[in-house]
Parts: C-alpha cells; structure tokens; sequence
C-alpha cells in the first residue's frame, strides 16, 4: 500500500520537525495581554522598567550570554528559594519564550 506508507512518512515528518521548525507566535491580543503581565506583575519585582528591584534587571545586556532554556525555566518554574515565582499555570512554554525574545531586544515597551 504505497499510499498509506507515505502519508505515514508525511505525518511522522510532521509531527518530528513541526514543532521545532516553526516558531509559534501567540496571537496580537494576546501579546498584549503579556506585556501587561510584563509590566504590571514582573515588574513588580524586575522594576517598571525592567532595571532591577526586588529581582534582578532584565534587560538585552543583562540576560546576554545566559541560556534561553535556564531562562523560559526558570519563568515557567520560578526559582526555588527565591522570591521568583512559578508562572506556568498563567503562561505556557511560547509565551514565556516570546516574552524572552521580547526582554532580549528591549521590545518591552516600559521604559
Ligand atoms: C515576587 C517577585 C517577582 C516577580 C513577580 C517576578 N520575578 Fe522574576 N525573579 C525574581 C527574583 C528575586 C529573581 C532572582 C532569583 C535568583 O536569585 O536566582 C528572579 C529571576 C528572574 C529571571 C532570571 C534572571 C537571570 O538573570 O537569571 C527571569 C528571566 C525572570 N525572573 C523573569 C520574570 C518574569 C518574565 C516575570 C513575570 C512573568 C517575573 N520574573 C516576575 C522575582 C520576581
């Protein structure tokens, strides 16, 4: 059954390279939404513009050279011991990575 083997190849391609080959943007709405969480709630502790506070700055110089996958965790997770909540039931794995591609260019819009 030549036919079936090959979408079977397809969806099994699919399903391997989909997730990583596209970079999944949340929609504009709700990219609004997480610059109000940015600035209202991480701001809070990071500073309203981001500077530093309570928690360290988060600005393009400061989270250069530290890696995204310790970065989207630690959102995601918080850091244990530290006053750096767990934002996971409020944001997935995009939206934090989104939010860190906008706190690596700057993008935040808080100053
Ligand atoms: C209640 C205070 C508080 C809030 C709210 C908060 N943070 Fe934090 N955050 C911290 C503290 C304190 C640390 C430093 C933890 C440590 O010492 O490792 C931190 C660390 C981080 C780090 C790691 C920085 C680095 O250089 O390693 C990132 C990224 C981060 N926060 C992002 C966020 C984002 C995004 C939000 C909002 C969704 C947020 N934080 C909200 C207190 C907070």
């Amino acid at each position: 059954m030549p036919y079936l083997s090959k979408a079977f190849l397809f969806c099994l391609a699919w399903c391997v390279f989909a997730p990583s080959g596209w970079a999944v943007e949340p929609t504009p709405a709700r990219q609004t939404e997480l610059r109000h969480l940015l600035k209202n709630d991480c701001g809070a502790c990071h500073g309203l513009t981001l500077q530093g506070g309570m928690g360290p700055p988060l600005l393009p110089d400061t989270l250069k050279g530290k890696a995204d996958a310790l970065l989207i965790t630690s959102i995601l997770q918080g850091r244990k011991g530290t006053a750096m909540p767990p934002w996971q039931t409020f944001i997935n794995t995009e939206e934090a990575a989104w939010l860190l591609d906008v706190l690596r260019n700057g993008k935040h819009g808080a100053e």
